[in-house]
């Protein structure tokens, strides 16, 4: 990451795991560990843990995110939760357009895109994730993938909110399956969107915007990974459900 023009960012994504103990549990155990680290150390968490998140982790350097967010402000939409709802509870990050959410439940680039304008009118501030199949990165169209997805997802949003928005590169295949981006691959694609940005919006923009990397980070490839200049963080999945492995990256993430 380039710390001169960038804050490393951490976030946690607990994904669909974690009773309200267990949350407790891991929440106690990474507070301390926490207290110890300089980057922005987030946790998103389901949304039955929200409460419990915040309320623990007030007055502590963890902030708290959800793992979704409806584009309505409320209204007929049986099982969804509105950005207003989140922030109440004093949610500040959110999670959008994660691949996971894309494969199951049908999210496309328009609706990351509402989701995105919900998220920063109410004031919280979106983790987008963006990132090619292996199927697309084989036939070597990466670039248009990802290209897409940040040209339709942040469509109509000021340059103002983009500084405020966090984009998470998450190669798919690399997600869950222990296979890492290499740092070259994902220093490649950072730096693409990176420079997408400066032309959708201008360098400066592109240069206050936190790219982060997801897909199989862990204690043992987080020091390489960190280090390229356009990876400004992680977002973790699996190593974000053990305090000793989440507090190396924030570790590292610090350095
Ligand atoms: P893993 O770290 O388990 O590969 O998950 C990455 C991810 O999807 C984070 O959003």
């Amino acid at each position: 990451m380039n710390k001169e023009l960038r804050k490393a960012v951490i976030a946690g994504n607990w994904k669909m795991n974690k009773t309200r103990p267990e949350a407790k549990a891991l929440i106690e155990e990474l507070i301390p560990r926490a207290a110890e680290t300089s980057c922005e150390v987030v946790i998103c968490v389901p949304f039955t843990n929200l409460e419990t998140a915040v309320s623990l982790t007030e007055g502590t350097n963890i902030k708290v995110g959800a793992e979704n967010v409806h584009f309505e402000k409320s209204g007929a939409f049986t099982g969804e939760i509105s950005a207003d709802m989140l922030t109440e509870l004093g949610v500040e990050y959110v999670i959008i357009g994660h691949s996971e959410r894309r494969q199951y439940f049908g999210e496309t680039d328009e609706t990351v895109n509402k989701r995105t304008k919900a998220a920063l009118a109410a004031g919280l501030k979106p983790i987008v994730c963006v990132g090619e199949l292996l199927d697309e990165r084989e036939a070597g169209i990466t670039e248009e993938v990802i290209s897409t997805q940040v040209k339709l997802g942040f469509a109509g949003i000021s340059a103002e909110d983009m500084k405020k928005t966090i984009i998470a590169y998450e190669p798919v295949w690399a997600i869950g399956t222990g296979k890492t981006a290499t740092s070259a691959q994902a220093e490649e694609v950072c730096l693409f969107i990176r420079e997408t940005l400066a032309k959708l919006y201008d360098k400066a923009t592109a240069d206050a915007v936190t790219i982060q990397y997801g897909g199989s980070m862990n204690p043992k490839n987080a020091a390489e990974l960190l280090a390229q200049p356009d990876v400004d963080g992680g977002l973790i999945g699996g190593a974000s459900l053990k305090a000793a492995d989440f507090g190396v990256l924030l570790d590292e993430a610090s350095k």
